[in-house]
């Protein structure tokens, strides 16, 4: 079947923080890259007009992107703007206006989930959703009742395959190229499994704290903002069985399969924390009791994996800015036991660089210890490397849905964590600077115990 390439890109929330930091950035990537050429329609309600559009655009891209004149102008030759009340439908008479020939229209909703509801009837009462496609940004609900509930609005006007949640750590290409190193190569396969495999850790430490989004975080926590998706969608890409097919729904069927294997999480398996100072930061309940930092313990009841641990960890005001994987494999049974052998290890790093290594026991000089040593393949970022946003964007207005969270992805994840957020583990402070809250319940800490990453100044 072949899907319709957008032939106009709309984005709502067009003068929002999101739109400054990461939209335009992503949108002048994509005219220099020779990708979009496209009526490009930002929608706000902000009294503004297209040249304060403009102006707020060129500030967004020199603060957070690559600026060049060539490649903004073509971009402004694109954009449009129109201004008005996402409840009032002259706002869609004019954006239709503006859509001028346009069949295949791709709505970006870069705007809260409760407006949703609203901006999604009337476009199909005015007949703009016609034929198009809809891009929602995470958070997807708060709970697995309103995430069933956002889907139900999405689904009234447009089907599963017009759909396409964003959750950027799945455009990030280390976290894409997981499946790469994982399927396009026979070296991992025969020891991917729980006879070699101890656990696996996964870790997203953040040195910044919450950055002035204070409203924002007092009402989600890390693990609805960062472990509930980002990491699990990590974890789908570490521990799914090879798609038949490369297709995205042959490859969004087993992530699915990978969801429903884990068990519902109780407060056992979690602790939070959360950093001292959090509740004097702008916007924060003074007697706040929301985590800035989670850990996970969970497993994946496959044949696979039965019985390896995957444990979870992020945070805010954490020593280092970091995200990587760290996989321990079972000691081999050995005559070297004098040797004090470490595990062999497999570590994946997602950011700031892009690192795969392969630790391994090596005998030291004097021939009675051993050292660990890893062989190491890493990749510093690029100025040509193509950004999440940019990925995503461009993927979705293709029509290329393995990218995205599918609705049953969205609603599994959910499953799993929402009864321990209803009533969770209490939050232990923990100083800024520090890898949390301590001591840890042994639960809570892989065999061999966390490995912090350790980051090296550019
Ligand atoms: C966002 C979270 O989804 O991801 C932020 O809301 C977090 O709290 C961010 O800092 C991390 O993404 P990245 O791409 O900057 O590592």
């Amino acid at each position: 079947m072949t899907v319709a390439r957008s032939d106009a890109l709309v984005f709502y929330g067009a003068t929002g923080d999101l739109a400054h930091k990461k939209i335009f950035p992503a949108l002048i990537s994509m005219v220099r890259r020779g990708t979009l050429n496209v009526p490009v329609i930002g929608v706000a309600k902000a009294g503004w007009n297209l040249d304060q559009l403009k102006t707020r655009a060129k500030d967004g891209i020199e603060r957070y992107g690559k600026f060049d004149t060539a490649s903004f102008d073509k971009l402004c030759g694109l954009l449009r703007y129109v201004d008005g009340d996402y409840r009032e439908p002259a706002t869609y008479v004019a954006l239709r206006k503006e859509l001028g020939s346009s069949k295949f229209p791709a709505h970006y909703l870069a705007i809260p989930p409760v407006l949703f509801g609203m901006l999604v009837e009337q476009l199909a009462k005015t007949g703009c959703s016609d034929s198009g496609r809809v891009i929602v940004e995470k958070p997807f609900g708060t709970d697995l009742e309103s995430a069933r509930k956002l889907n139900a609005i999405l689904l009234s006007v447009f089907d599963e395959k017009s759909i396409f949640r964003i959750d950027h750590y799945l455009g990030k290409r280390p976290v894409h190229n997981m499946l790469f190193s994982r399927f396009a190569n026979s070296l991992f396969e025969p020891f991917w499994n729980r006879t070699y495999i101890e656990s696996m850790q996964i870790t997203m430490a953040e040195s910044f704290g919450i950055q002035g989004r204070g409203a924002f975080y007092d009402q989600t926590g890390a693990i609805r903002d960062v472990m509930q998706n980002h990491l699990i969608q990590v974890l789908t890409n570490l521990a799914m069985e090879p798609p038949v097919r490369t297709d995205s729904e042959s490859i969004r069927d087993e992530k699915i399969k990978v969801l429903r294997a884990i068990p519902t999480l109780t407060p056992t398996d979690v602790a939070r924390g959360q950093f001292r100072g959090y509740t004097s930061e702008p916007g924060v309940a003074k007697d706040s009791k929301v985590e800035t930092f989670g850990v996970i313990r969970l497993e994946v009841d496959s044949w696979r994996w039965r019985g390896v641990p995957f444990f979870l960890r992020a945070g805010k005001c954490l020593p280092v800015t970091c995200t990587e994987v760290l996989i321990r494999l079972k000691q081999p049974p050995t005559m070297f036991c004098n040797y004090d052998l470490a595990c062999n290890t497999v570590r994946i790093r997602i950011s700031p660089d892009m690192t795969v290594a392969i630790g391994a026991n090596v005998p030291s000089a004097d021939e009675k210890t051993s050292v660990k040593s890893e062989m190491v393949a890493t990749r510093q970022p690029m100025a040509e490397d193509m950004d999440a946003y940019e990925r995503v964007l461009g993927d979705a207005m293709l029509g290329d849905a393995t990218l995205f969270a599918r609705e049953d992805s969205v609603e599994e994840a959910w499953r799993i964590v929402d009864p321990m957020l209803k009533a969770p583990p209490p939050v232990q402070m923990y100083e800024p600077g520090t890898w949390g809250p301590s001591p840890l319940p042994p639960r809570l800490i892989p065999a061999g115990g966390w490995s912090d990453p350790i980051v090296n100044a550019p």
